[in-house]
């Protein structure tokens, strides 16, 4: 689904990206892991060309990503979702405004398949009771609820997480991960999600790669990456993933 060869992107005289080669399979959930300020949302971000790499390749379902035209990318951005770090709704907007929205931007529907579009994706993430509420009124958790509807509203090939679950109690963290794999089950999406929280990697990953200083340092299952004795990755589950969420 997604093949990326030999990615490089810098600001001025800082190398972020130097040579990321990876790669996804249809319906599988890949984990991102990496210090703040390795450049894990400048990947994401690269992929579908929010951001423009330096040189490199992206293949996303066999097309050729940094050759494609403004209109061709806009086409290919229809199948790919993006849940970005912090993603709010609007706040002036009710939850089925909020959720339309996708919809009405990207697609020609009538407003038959439009309700029923939004009720599908409520029911989904179990809040059919909200839709004439506005966000205000709604918790943290059931807001990441609707932002995770809204992002997987137009049914998306591919799902880009950014950090779903910072910011989050670790209930609610723990609900959320739970959430995005039955969404990636149920929609049979492919997904790469960037997270800091190991408990939500170990919910949603089928493999999982570790970045330093712009290059890709490990790669493996979870399980894999957790018992491997290489002293960064060692030193990086310890403190900055299970300490850093004082948990698991
Ligand atoms: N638009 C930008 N202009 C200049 N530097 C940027 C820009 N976006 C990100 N960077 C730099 O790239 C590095 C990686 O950023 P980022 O991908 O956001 O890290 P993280 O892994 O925490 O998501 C950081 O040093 C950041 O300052
Ligand atoms: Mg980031």
């Amino acid at each position: 689904m997604v093949v990326i060869k030999d990615l490089h992107k810098s600001f001025e005289n800082q190398v972020v990206l130097n040579g990321i080669s990876m790669h996804v399979e249809n319906a599988q959930n890949m984990v991102v892991f990496g210090r703040s300020g390795t450049g894990k949302s400048v990947l994401l971000k690269c992929l579908i060309r929010l951001m423009e790499p330096d040189a490199g390749e992206v293949t996303i379902d066999g097309k050729d990503v940094l050759s494609l035209n403004l209109k061709e990318l806009n086409i290919l951005r229809k199948d790919v979702g993006f849940l970005f770090q912090g993603a709010a709704l609007y706040d002036s907007m009710s939850v089925r405004e909020n959720l339309e929205f996708p919809l009405i931007r990207n697609f020609e529907y009538t407003q038959g398949k439009i309700d029923e579009k939004v009720s599908e994706v409520l029911e989904a993430v179990s809040l059919e009771g909200e839709i004439d509420k506005m966000p205000s009124e709604l918790s943290g958790g059931m807001r990441k609820r609707i932002g995770l509807a809204r992002s997987i509203i137009t049914k998306p090939k591919l799902m880009l997480y950014d950090e779903p679950t910072t910011g989050l109690d670790p209930i609610t963290a723990k609900e959320i991960s739970s959430l995005i794999l039955d969404l990636q089950n149920a929609y049979k999406m492919t997904s790469i999600v960037v997270t800091h929280d190991l408990l939500c990697a170990k919910i949603i990953a089928d493999r999982a790669i570790v970045l330093k200083k712009g290059h890709i340092h490990s790669e493996g299952t979870i399980e894999e990456l957790l018992s491997d004795k290489d002293p960064f990755l060692v030193d990086f589950f310890s403190d900055e993933v299970i300490n850093k969420n004082g948990r698991d």
